[in-house]
């Protein structure tokens, strides 16, 4: 079904752009395996830089402009965005006005972009935020909107894995292409905005309250945090992280209950048992935002989106590992999702043993039973419903403990962190990871997480 609509609207996007000379040069998107039409190949987009104004929190309306740079690593006939989002009011390129056309979930502007020469693309838009369904969670990803409660305002953040960027930025929406962030958000007085990277100024200004965001490291596009609303910002104590100093803060709806605060206390605890295993904290800070709706945790860059319902510290654990992998080390592709959740999973066994013996044995068992006696597959997913699976998340960390296993602490210690230290920014596949264990730990240590990956059957536990 999805693919035939793409076909259908590949050929629109033909008639739209006149057939003949300009149809066979309709650009090829990033090639993904479960998301085909997501993404531009060949397009490298280093920085966003977005003004976002929340002139009503607790909405769907936005206003926005975004500039991106934009890099190609092939000849380009034209740059194809990824954008379901407001309406779009102009765009610019390298400062002058540029046509544009919407198709198919794409905003394309038809300008040749050659390697070597850089542009900066801008574009303007005002409205409500699109809407794209999940393929399994009964939520519209992208731009979330809680309406407030008598004089309370309303509340907006991002949740966005792993296509939901695009319903309120045009975007390369794929994370084989992380990009640096500069964020201004402009709420009214009274409302706080939170996002990805420091916050390095707060402006007051006609329109409200500006609050500036520097994501430096590259991130995934779906990685993007924003969070408006009534929030009250706790910071914490930095703390050194593999060598590096990381600035802790989060945020908390107004009215959170002691009992749901508390577990964050332990953040800089936990960031520092990971930095043990997988080396320097990738970013310059790190926090929670914590969200009352019934979601799914959220990794996103420096500030996970926490649930009320999900505010223990495993999940804080697990989003915390994600910082490194998945944020910091980003996919090639949808279908390697186990390289994120397997990885993030397995760090919660790294923590529980660092409580103690009867915390590490109860994850092993509870990990046990969760996948014995129920089907399986090889870690590489095939379909959107496999992305999020239990193999995905389970069979994953087993297949990095039974590495552990074959080859001792020392040497898996020092695989996760070669791993995390050489794949930051580098869109990486099963096939990178395999290739690694090769590398730094032999044939035989290789073997074995391959067994784990292409079986069809769950291998003997470890
Ligand atoms: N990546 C998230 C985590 O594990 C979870 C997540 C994102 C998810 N989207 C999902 C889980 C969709 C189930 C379905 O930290
Ligand atoms: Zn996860």
């Amino acid at each position: 079904m999805a693919l035939l609509a793409w076909g259908l609207a590949l050929a629109l996007l033909g008639g739209a752009l006149g057939q003949g000379a300009l149809a066979p040069a309709v650009p090829t998107a990033w090639g993904d395996r479960i998301y085909p039409q997501l993404g531009q190949a060949g397009l490298d987009v280093t920085h966003y830089d977005v003004a976002l104004r929340v002139p009503q929190p607790g909405t769907r309306t936005l206003q926005a402009e975004v500039t991106l740079t934009v890099q190609a690593t092939r000849p380009l006939p034209l740059l194809s965005l990824d954008y379901l989002g407001p309406a779009v009011q102009g765009v610019t390129w390298n400062g002058a006005a540029v046509r544009y056309e919407r198709a198919a979930g794409k905003l394309l502007i038809r300008r040749a972009l050659a390697p070597g020469t850089p542009a900066r693309v801008t574009v303007r838009l005002a409205g409500p935020a699109g809407r794209v369904p999940d393929p399994d969670l009964p939520v519209d990803l992208g731009w979330q909107a809680l309406p407030g409660q008598g004089t309370q305002p309303g509340v907006n953040f991002t949740f966005s894995e792993p296509d939901g960027t695009r319903a309120f930025l045009p975007v390369n929406d794929h994370p084989g292409d992380p990009a640096a962030f500069t964020l201004r958000v402009t709420v009214p007085r009274g409302v706080t905005a939170a996002a990805s990277g420091r916050q390095t100024a707060v402006q007051d200004t006609p329109q409200g309250r500006t609050f500036t965001f520097e994501q430096r490291e590259p991130i995934p596009t779906y990685a993007l945090a924003v969070h408006v609303g009534p929030l009250e910002r706790v910071d914490r104590p930095a703390v050194q992280v593999g060598g590096k100093v990381v600035a802790l803060r989060d945020y908390f709806p107004p009215g959170t209950p002691v009992n749901i605060r508390a577990p964050y206390e332990r953040t800089g605890e936990i960031l520092r048992l990971l930095g043990e295993w997988f080396g320097p904290y990738p970013f310059a800070t790190y926090g929670s935002a914590v969200v009352t709706p019934p979601l799914p945790a959220l990794e996103t860059a420096t500030l996970s989106t926490m649930p009320v319902t999900s505010s223990n510290v495993r999940v804080i654990v697990h989003e915390a590992a994600h910082q490194w992998f998945g944020n910091s080390v980003p996919l090639g592709d949808w279908s390697d999702t186990w390289l994120n959740e397997g990885f993030a999973t397995y760090a919660e066994l790294l923590w529980a043993q660092a409580q103690g013996k009867e915390e590490a044995r109860a994850v092993l068992q509870a990990w046990r039973d969760s996948v014995q006696n129920r089907p399986t597959r090889p870690l590489v997913a095939r379909t959107p419903a496999e992305l999020f699976d239990r193999s995905a998340y389970v069979r994953g960390a087993l297949a990095l403990h039974a590495l552990r296993g074959a080859v001792g602490d020392g040497p898996f210690r020092a695989f996760l962190q070669t791993y995390a230290r050489t794949r930051a920014a580098r869109p990486t596949r099963t096939a990178d990871l395999l290739a690694l264990a090769r590398t730094e730990l032999g044939p035989r240590a290789e073997g074995v997480l391959r067994t784990w990956v292409e079986s069809p059957s769950l291998p003997p536990l470890p």
